[in-house]
């Protein structure tokens, strides 16, 4: 295989089942050892290097065919947030930059993968916070342009989706298309029908908060630390389930809307004593607290699962995929696997936040479509999908 170029070594072309390349000389090494070679129709051995920087996470992963974890590191920037009750986007772009080097070697590391072995480097260029996207992406172009590799813009939201090709069987191949996805993260609610790889239709979206950005945010009234998905997921737990919050339904559409049931929460609070906090004893408030927050979980489930199912049915979806930040929610995950009549399929909780390896995996399949980033590459920080 010592003739082929190593830049078209992607152009795998998965629809077909056969490994093409354009031919050339490698520009890269004397008798380019090919990491990739095709077997049973597919490429095997293709490492993508992911990069992901598009909020408060700086991670990096490399990924075997779309779907092998070599390795994934995160390096999480809460800590530095915490205070600020949220994701400050300066603090986060200086962040990214003072961590990016060593988490890049440290991805390489764990993988046991040297340089010489990565056919290609990913990043995500939207949507997320300008500042921060602006250091992976030009991370990623400097990592490509000196290795000449190339590089593939990711976009964050279908990244979500591909963290469910990170199994061993992945949803094309164990039910096929279409799939009905629910990206559900801090910035985004999104209903969208994939009828193949690369194609979405965006059928539902919030209309306000996200369904994380309104965890985040029913926790601060809590009294709750940042971010906000995990502590009401925590301190739920025990919740007796008797408070009941709203569910906003709009019905006739696969839109969501949370304000309403932030606002809500607002009064509930303020009546019970509880906002603004130091009006009651510690106790009598941790179990309000509870109470309140385990309503709120409840009403945001309920009106995912409901949603997504409907969407599922609806369009005639053969399988559900979850995905985004709030997809780790332990109720969510529970309650939509026992409601589906189809099959369901969610990443373990860590591939559901923000992680490079669905970069990469969605970088794999981008590549197998023949798409090649080129070094024009933006950041695209309101870039929807569908
Ligand atoms: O996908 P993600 O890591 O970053 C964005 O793309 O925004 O999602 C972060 C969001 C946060 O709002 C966080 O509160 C929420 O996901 N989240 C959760 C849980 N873990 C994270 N929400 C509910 N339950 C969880 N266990
Ligand atoms: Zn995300």
């Amino acid at each position: 295989m010592g003739g082929f170029n190593r830049t078209f070594h992607y152009s795998v072309m998965i629809a077909e089942g056969k490994f093409s390349c354009k031919g050339g000389g490698c520009q890269r090494r004397a008798g380019c050892g090919l990491s990739a070679v095709s077997f049973g129709g597919y490429t095997v051995g293709v490492k993508i290097l992911g990069i992901e920087t598009s909020c408060d996470e700086t991670a990096v992963a490399v990924v075997e065919d779309g779907r092998k974890l070599l390795s994934n590191v995160i390096s999480s920037q809460v800590a530095i947030h915490r205070p600020y009750g949220g994701v400050v986007p300066e603090l986060a772009s200086r962040q990214h930059v003072v961590t990016i080097g060593a988490i890049v070697d440290q991805s390489l590391e764990d993988a046991g993968v040297g340089w010489e072995e990565v056919d290609a480097v990913s990043v995500t260029h939207g949507p997320g916070l300008a500042g921060a996207l602006v250091v992976g992406v030009n991370a990623a172009k400097a990592l490509a342009l000196t290795l000449e590799l190339p590089l593939v813009g990711v976009n964050h939201l279908e990244g979500h989706v591909y963290a469910a090709w990170l199994e061993e069987e992945p949803p094309d191949r164990v039910v096929g298309f279409p799939l009905l996805c629910l990206i559900a993260s801090g910035g985004h609610t999104d209903l969208v029908l994939m009828s193949g790889h690369g194609e979405y239709r965006l059928l539902g979206r919030t209309r306000d908060d996200a369904a994380g950005e309104a965890f985040d945010k029913a926790a601060r009234v809590l009294g709750l630390g940042f971010p906000g998905g995990p502590e009401i997921q925590r301190i739920s737990e025990g919740a007796s389930g008797e408070e009941k919050l709203p569910r906003a339904w709009i019905r006739g559409t696969l839109d969501f809307s949370f304000s309403g049931l932030k606002t809500a929460l607002l009064h509930r609070a303020q009546a019970a004593g509880i906002y603004p906090p130091g009006g009651l004893e510690e106790e009598e408030t941790e179990e309000l607290v509870r109470e309140l927050a385990g309503a709120f979980q409840d009403s945001v489930v309920d009106v995912l699962t409901t949603k997504t199912l409907k969407a599922a049915s609806d369009y005639g979806a053969r399988g559900v995929i979850l995905g985004g930040g709030v997809t780790a929610n332990r109720l969510l995950r529970e309650r939509i696997r026992a409601k589906a009549e189809l099959p369901v399929m969610i990443p373990a909780p860590i591939l559901c936040t923000d992680n490079g390896a669905m970069v990469a995996a969605c970088a794999y399949y981008q590549l197998g479509r023949g798409a090649e980033g080129d070094f024009s590459l933006e950041v695209d920080p309101s870039l929807g999908l569908g």
